[in-house]
């Protein structure tokens, strides 16, 4: 039996924020988030999070998605004051009556951990019938980080603070990550006894560690899982390495990049292979393109749908989807809740909201739909808008089949348009037109043969 806890109560004072610490959001999920999805390959019995500062807050924010999913199998556990890891795993304690088996602690600031990583260290725990078993690495600059000081065989003889450390202690590199995997009954015997005697008068969760046999440490081969967050700089660095790991993933999955250093994309995103990223591109959220895409330059798509063989060039796609060998660009906004079907052009300096395209249709410049149903094969003239909002309002305007709006057409919502109309250029439209019709809604041009303009004689003529 596995029971986990996360401590996550501290207010990060080196972040220099008023957001709790392990709310920051790294790459679109807070650093609690992804602490929490590292365990997913061990489906502990308990997953406890040890909140104290801005604990409301924490819960909230854990209330949205994705994080929802996880939140009915977790336990929030109040540390009313911050005095210290130790302490704050000190708080289980009348949680856990009566519990055999092993407590996982988890500092909530370090996101970055692969969950095969967590799989290995419960294994080498069990497998060694460890007290306690904790992830170590060798880092370049350990600055910061407890230092783990082990005999050749990996058995801890005692973890060290940094701000602790002598000189010649600092030279060690192997640092603690502060992931530890206890045996709860051999934990129990020193915990409730832990001592605030160090430099920051905190009682420490590593005093623990040295006091129990036996101790192991787990190395991890790629230190950078074990970067723990304490400050922007390290948010970005963190930033950095997810970005390293998720591009390569795609790469060796056939995705092209253009200069992938000016590309983001979230490790939420599915790409599929094919699909070429050009600079300055980010993707966001859930997001997934289809084989043989061209995204880019200069575009941004969040939570989108994109068909096989879409271009996507300068522009902006959000909470939409787009069908097959359609054309978006360059400079459109697909705002929110758009569907353009498949092989449709939506060009230059285009906006659409909340708007349904059927396929084939050409929104090829200056328009803005809003509200808007559009059946097969229409085309939208240059300069055409919908007028969707009254003030108070937002109607809605339907246009049939084969329908062909005239350059800087108005029409004014609600509309009801039929197949195999056309509308004039220049057109107000604000009634509902049948099929196969012509809708002229402008006033009529006049011509005044010999007209000149008439001129005043000036006053001193
Ligand atoms: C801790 C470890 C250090 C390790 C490093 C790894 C201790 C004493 N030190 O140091 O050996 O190398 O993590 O990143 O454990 N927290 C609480 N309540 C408290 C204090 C902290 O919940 O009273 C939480 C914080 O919110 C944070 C986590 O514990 O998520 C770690 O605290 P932090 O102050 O960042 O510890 P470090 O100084 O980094
Ligand atoms: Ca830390």
């Amino acid at each position: 039996m596995v029971a986990v806890a996360i401590l996550a109560a501290g207010r990060g004072t080196r972040m220099k924020s008023n957001l709790p610490k392990v709310l920051h959001s790294l790459g679109g999920r807070s650093l609690l988030e992804r602490v929490l999805e590292s365990l997913q390959t061990i489906s502990p019995q308990r997953r406890m999070i040890i909140v104290g500062y801005q604990a409301q807050e924490v819960k909230t924010a854990l209330q949205e998605k994705p994080a929802a999913r996880i939140l009915p199998t977790v336990e929030f556990i109040e540390q009313q004051k911050q005095l210290g890891t130790g302490h704050a795993v000190q708080q289980v304690i009348p949680h856990l009556a009566g519990f055999t088996g092993d407590l996982l602690v988890l500092n909530g600031d370090v996101p970055l951990l692969r969950p095969e990583t967590i799989k290995q260290l419960l294994q080498a725990h069990q497998e060694h019938q460890n007290a306690v078993t904790i992830l170590t690495a060798q880092l370049p600059n350990p600055q910061g980080y407890g230092r783990v000081f082990c005999n050749g065989q990996n058995i801890i003889k005692e973890i060290v603070e940094d701000r602790d450390c002598t000189t010649a202690q600092k030279q060690n590199r192997r640092i603690n990550a502060g992931v530890y995997c206890f045996n709860w009954s051999k934990l129990m015997e020193v915990l409730p006894h832990l001592q605030a005697n160090n430099d920051q008068k905190e009682y420490y969760i590593t005093d623990a560690v040295n006091q129990l046999e036996q101790a192991m440490a787990v190395d991890v081969e790629d230190y950078q899982e074990m970067l723990g967050i304490n400050d922007r700089q390290q948010l970005a660095t963190a930033y950095e390495i997810l970005q390293r790991r998720v591009k390569s993933k795609w790469m060796a999955a056939g995705v092209t990049m253009i200069d992938p250093d000016s590309i983001t994309i979230d490790d939420t995103v599915i790409l599929h292979p094919d699909v070429i990223i050009e600079p300055q591109t980010h993707l966001r959220g859930n997001t997934e393109i289809n084989s043989g895409c061209r995204l880019g330059p200069g575009s941004l798509i969040e939570n989108s749908h994109i068909g096989e063989n879409v271009t996507v060039l300068y522009s902006v796609v959000r909470n939409s989807i787009v069908h097959a060998n359609s054309q978006i660009g360059p400079y459109t906004h697909l705002r929110t809740e758009v569907e353009v079907g498949a092989g449709c052009r939506v060009g230059n300096f285009v906006e659409l909201k909340k708007t349904k395209l059927g396929s084939h249709n050409n929104v090829a410049h200056l328009s803005y739909l809003g509200d808007a149903t559009l059946g097969e094969k229409v085309n939208v003239g240059a300069g055409t808008i919908t007028a969707n909002y009254d003030g108070v309002n937002k109607h809605p305007t339907k246009i049939g089949d084969r329908t062909k709006t005239g350059a800087n057409s108005i029409l004014v919502a609600p509309l009801n348009i039929g197949n195999d109309v056309y509308i004039a250029a220049g057109s107000t439209v604000t009634q509902d037109a049948p099929d196969d019709c012509l809708i002229i809604g402008r006033s009529r041009q006049v011509i005044k043969r010999g007209w000149r303009m008439k001129t005043k004689p000036k006053d001193n003529e």
